[in-house]
């Protein structure tokens, strides 16, 4: 069986309440269900206060809500954070972890991340783990070797059957917001490589089952070929996903 694309959405600081309700509204109405979520799983991820209302909206559909970060603590005092816990006693049951503006803006290091990691997955929470290697990383030739570090210190410490509650976003820094995207052939060969280091830890069943995701830039004109290069299966979005016409299209190229 075909593996289905998945298009996440992932609107980062952006929209309020009532933008976030009517975009959400609008895009399950303008939506031809059952011809879109056949063969594509489509996740938006809104901000923490307009989680729950985002899952009501959606009940009853296939369209899957998303949180942008957890913390890897249980519960406690740790002001300002959210844990497993809450989100999924709103129902949240997936989880983006290590978006490079995490880690740069918000000084999550390896470390954490692979708690948060943990914890997500110790509760059921399936994760979009995003990796990626900086332009400077890339100009001498080094991304390979950035990517295969990225993933021995934290997802490569998860058990087979952990993994199989994990999507990889491949996200190269350089190309996130720029609107310049990586060449299809960097995409290509990228994930190629991805898709070959995880054969070597977890085997073939492993590797062909895991789908592993592009970010950076994509719009409507360029996410058809993205999304449908060899060992792609889906695309991150971010400033494209924001306009409901854009994003439409997104889902339905
Ligand atoms: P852009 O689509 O705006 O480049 O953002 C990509 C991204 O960071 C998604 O997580």
């Amino acid at each position: 069986m075909m593996k289905k694309k998945i298009i996440v959405a992932n609107w980062k600081m952006n929209y309020d309440l009532h933008e976030t309700t009517s975009f959400l509204r609008n895009f399950l109405k303008y939506i031809n269900e059952k011809k879109i979520f056949h063969n594509k799983e489509v996740i938006i991820a809104p901000s923490f206060p307009f989680l729950h209302i985002s899952n009501q909206i959606s009940q009853g559909t296939s369209l899957k809500i998303a949180a942008q970060n957890i913390y890897f603590k249980e519960k406690g005092s740790y002001t300002g954070e959210i844990s497993a816990y809450m989100l999924k006693s709103i129902g949240i049951n997936i989880v983006i972890i290590g978006h490079s503006e995490r880690r740069n803006i918000f000084f999550e290091d390896e470390n954490s991340l692979l708690k948060k990691l943990k914890i997500a997955l110790k509760h059921k929470i399936k994760v979009i783990f995003c990796i990626g290697e900086t332009y400077e990383d890339r100009n001498k030739n080094n991304q390979y070797s950035i990517i295969e570090k990225q993933l021995n210190n934290t997802i490569f410490n998860c058990s087979t059957d952990e993994i199989k509650l994990i999507h990889i976003a491949y996200e190269p820094i350089w190309a996130i917001g720029t609107g310049s995207t990586a060449t299809i052939n960097q995409i290509k060969k990228m994930h190629k490589f991805i898709r070959n280091i995880f054969n070597k830890k977890y085997g073939n069943f492993i590797s062909n089952k895991i789908s592993i995701l592009y970010g950076g830039s994509i719009n409507h004109l360029n996410a058809k070929d993205i999304i449908y290069s060899d060992n792609v299966d889906g695309g991150l979005i971010g400033k494209s996903s924001l306009k409901i016409e854009q994003f439409l299209k997104i889902v339905q190229s």
